[in-house]
């Protein structure tokens, strides 16, 4: 059994050994009590210490996925049995909220469809830097509640970054907040009432889908161009609906890559005015963006700005921000500190450190470096292996294609033969249709398996007899 063991990935060789096992057990549906090679076995045919292996399936042991008989041999443990909270009445059972973005959760697979940058791209050297400096010399970033509206340090910071996208953003318009989910989460609660309707993109952002559906707000999709929302089909949506808000994502587009022309927001501000639509600009990707730089926010101080430094910087250290008017950002502030108590000050600090010293400036840059010329390359192959591209992406971390196979399950049978990981079919559509377009994350595109798989989708195309 091969398990792909990544010998400089910053996972540890026994947490890739767990992956690994979990992932062929779910992949594969492997029945229960089918016995593991021996950890012998599995050593040598993986060059690994057998204490490595032995120590995998005895936490896999621990955590009910393997049994283990004679202290030696292990077995496919037998599923648990669900245990609902609810004999008793009291938890009432809910529909699963989330569809997640990826097809499956294959561990060792190459994950083509993910939504952030790998961890081998990660750069942990000026982060550790500004940690050890914020752990020695600011007791209260590493001991004290932060304020309501954010650390100060930090939003000076933001509002300064923010200039650079022509946004005007006052330090006391900007609220931190836990990743922009929290920052959407916040929107939805306080300006979003349960049974309004806002339109979203299709296709879009899968979580802000499943936050507007725990909310009970309807969705009305707004397809995605290359240059941004269609604005003909909001034009005829209004003329029926009465929506609340509009979400957009402007730069770098969630699945497609695409970014917001300036014509394209301009004629969306003028229809949002008209027809008394809140507009909210969702930016995550915003420092992944090289030279176009249209944001809604620049053109138009009503809008509702969202950002985030978890693609960038860290996805752990949960730092997002809002910029919104001041009844707003006062509205907003007033339920974060109620539900959250603050963004943790630790992270804000650190961020703020990172901001100030233009370590995070050279960081982003050297990202969109590496990006684009992944970005490239990739676009190149997809072109050879005649894949159909949504739009050429300028800058970014996705690419939307569709292979020239045109069906899905033989498209995902392709793509587990090469050991990589699709995006789903559904999660990206608001309303689940299924799709034959896949999100391609640059960052993975360019792993040999990914290569081999948009180059064997050509290959195994019907024949046009
Ligand atoms: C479009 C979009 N908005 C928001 C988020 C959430 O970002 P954060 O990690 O800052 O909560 C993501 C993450 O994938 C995203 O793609």
């Amino acid at each position: 059994m091969e398990l792909r063991i990544d010998r400089q990935a910053l996972v540890p060789v026994v947490q890739q050994i767990v992956d690994a096992l979990t992932g062929w057990i779910r992949q594969d549906a492997v029945q229960p009590g089918t016995r593991l090679p021996s950890i012998r076995q599995l050593a040598r045919q993986n060059l690994l210490s057998q204490s490595s292996v032995n120590e995998a399936c005895e936490r896999l042991v621990a955590q009910g996925v393997l049994a283990s008989r004679h202290g030696s041999s292990f077995f496919v443990a037998p599923p648990p049995s669900l245990g609902l909270a609810s004999n008793d009445g009291t938890c009432p059972e809910h529909p699963p909220l989330a569809r997640g973005g990826l097809a499956d959760n294959s561990a060792w697979a190459l994950k083509l469809g993910a939504g952030g940058l790998p961890e081998r791209w990660r750069e942990s050297d000026d982060l550790g830097y500004a940690i050890r400096q914020v752990t020695r010399t600011d007791m209260a970033g590493l001991f004290s509640y932060s304020t309501s509206l954010g650390l100060p340090a930090l939003r000076e910071q933001l509002s300064r970054r923010l200039k650079q996208l022509n946004i005007e953003a006052a330090q006391d318009l900007i609220l931190s907040t836990h990743g922009a989910t929290q920052a959407l989460d916040l929107i939805v609660r306080t300006q979003l009432a349960p049974g309004s309707c806002v339109v979203v993109e299709s296709p879009g952002y899968p979580k802000l889908f499943e936050l507007l559906r725990l909310h009970g707000i309807d969705m009305l999709e707004l397809p995605r161009t290359p240059r941004g929302p269609d604005v003909e089909a909001l034009q005829t949506l209004l003329a029926t609906h009465r929506p609340r808000a509009l979400f957009v994502n402007s730069a770098c587009h969630n699945p497609t890559g695409s970014s917001l022309s300036l014509g394209v927001a301009q004629r969306l501000l003028a229809l949002a005015r008209e027809h008394g639509m809140l507009v909210i600009e969702d930016d995550v990707y915003a420092d992944f963006q090289g030279s176009t730089r249209t944001r809604l926010a620049a053109l138009d101080a009503d809008v509702i700005y969202v950002g985030s430094f978890s693609k960038t910087l860290s996805s752990s250290l949960r730092v997002g921000f809002v910029v919104a008017p001041a009844p707003i950002i006062a509205r907003l502030s007033e339920v974060k500190e109620v539900t959250s108590l603050g963004v943790s000050r630790f992270s804000e600090a650190v961020l703020a450190n990172l901001l100030a010293n233009g370590a995070y400036r050279k960081l982003v840059q050297r990202q969109r470096q590496r990006l684009g010329g992944d970005m490239a390359a990739v676009l190149q192959v997809l072109e050879e292996a005649d894949w159909e591209v949504f739009g050429k992406p300028t800058g970014g971390l996705f690419i939307w294609a569709r292979p020239p196979l045109c069906d899905y399950a033989g498209v995902q049978r392709l793509a587990k033969r090469f050991g990589v990981q699709l995006s789903s079919p559904t999660a990206f559509s608001p309303s689940g249709a299924d799709s034959q377009w896949l999100r391609i994350n640059v960052a993975y595109a360019c792993d040999p398996r990914a290569l081999a798989f948009f180059r064997g989708a050509a290959l195994d195309r019907p024949r046009v007899s």
